[in-house]
């Protein structure tokens, strides 16, 4: 059996760390060999740093257990101990972004969750089904900031996991999207722990969540663009007009979606073909087969009442998104609802995804 490459987790006490530590306990490429965390963490067993906060409805797993937490902000303590780091740190984003080069600069690679770098352009926003080609911007990256080993890479927001596959896939049939109207309904996990106050959340419904509508519309012409002499220029298209809201559902976000096809209405595709295009669709994380990556990334319902958070957030893994209530929109051509599983697509297993693409691409040879 092949030995497995040691990796780090920054921020594995948190909400999305605690994701990796638990789905990593069996990932047949990667073995966590390091966490870190804030000073408040620092020095204590892994077991004690998140006693009376494991959020994850199974045992902490026993590899991790006794490792003892180091200070995320100690870049030194990590060299040697693992090839490269998964970010899941919550920080103010300038800290966030020095530390991300701090490490990439100290010759470890970071996969980060965190949005600190996702503006940057020589740095990818990847989800591995629509857009690897953005990979070959790291090359540049590392020259311009002097890095032999280091680089970072990222993954987008959360809120936009549902609808991005089911929209690229569509792009990539021939039917590009002129204008789109996402109204999300987001989970509380979403927020971290302990979050949005329980008070404000039962029976309830928070119609606002700090930056992440501006993120949202942004990010989804960072992620369709393309890669121009070492850095990506973004898409023009769509324009995206984005309502997010916090919603008391444990885990998965959901997207009700109206789009405006950028095509003469006789080439505009039909139902039929749509749902063609969207149970066909398979990329490159398929032909890799690479162990996270779903085996039809999107998944369609025909129940009049689905998708919906408990029943289908975690469809393939919870890697899958699943789309449902696909019919015509009397204002836009078309309407839909997404869901993805936002602290596994959306996040932890979301990152694992990446780095494995970026293993299969030989990005971490020579760390292990
Ligand atoms: N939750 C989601 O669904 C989701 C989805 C996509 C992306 N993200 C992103 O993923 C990141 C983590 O989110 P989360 O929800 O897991 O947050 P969280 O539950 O608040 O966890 C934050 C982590 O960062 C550590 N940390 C906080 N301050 C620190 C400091 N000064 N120095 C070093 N470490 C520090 C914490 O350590 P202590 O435990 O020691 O305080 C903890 O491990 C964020 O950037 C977030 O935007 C989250």
């Amino acid at each position: 059996m092949q030995k497995k490459i040691p990796v780090g987790v920054l921020g594995a006490t948190g909400m999305v760390g605690q994701r990796y530590i638990y789905l990593l306990a069996d990932h047949p490429w990667f073995e966590v060999a390091y966490v870190a965390a804030s000073p408040r963490s620092a020095g204590k067993p892994y077991c004690e740093a998140v006693q009376n906060r494991w959020l994850i409805g199974s045992d902490i797993p026993a590899g991790v257990s006794e490792l003892i937490v180091g200070d995320a902000n100690d870049v030194s303590a990590a060299a040697g101990k693992c090839a490269f780091v998964f970010s899941a740190l919550e920080m103010d984003k300038e800290s966030i972004k020095a530390l991300e080069a701090a490490y990439a600069g100290a010759g470890i690679p970071v996969v980060s969750n965190a949005s600190a770098n996702r503006w940057t352009d020589d740095v990818p926003m990847l989800i591995p089904e629509i857009n690897p080609e953005h990979l070959a911007v790291i090359a540049e990256q590392k020259k311009h900031h002097g890095w032999d080993k280091g680089f970072i890479a990222v993954k987008p927001n959360c809120s936009l996991q549902s609808y991005m596959i089911p929209l690229f896939a569509l792009e990539r049939a021939g039917y590009p999207v002129k204008r789109m109207i996402v109204t999300t309904l987001q989970a509380v996990s979403g927020a971290g722990y302990p979050g949005v106050p329980s008070f404000d959340m039962i029976d309830n419904i928070v119609p606002f969540i700090s930056g992440e509508e501006e993120k949202t519309e942004k990010e989804v012409l960072k992620i369709l663009g393309s890669v121009k002499d070492g850095r990506i220029e973004a898409a023009r298209a769509p324009v995206v007009a984005a309502h997010c809201n916090r919603v008391p559902v444990i885990d998965g976000h959901t997207a009700c979606v109206s789009l405006e096809f950028d095509l003469p209405d006789e080439k505009k595709p039909a139902l039929a073909e749509i749902e063609r295009v969207w149970t066909s669709f398979r990329a490159l994380p398929q032909e890799l087969s690479l162990p996270s990556a779903p085996l039809s990334p999107i998944i369609v319902r025909h129940e009049e009442n689905r998708p919906q958070p408990r029943r289908d957030r975690d469809a393939d893994k919870g890697m899958a998104v699943t789309v449902g209530r696909l019919r015509p929109c009397p204002v836009f051509d078309i309407r839909f609802v997404a869901l993805s599983h936002n602290t596994k697509r959306g996040a932890a297993l979301g990152g694992i995804l990446n780095a494995e693409l970026l293993k299969a691409k030989g990005f971490f040879d020579g760390l292990y």
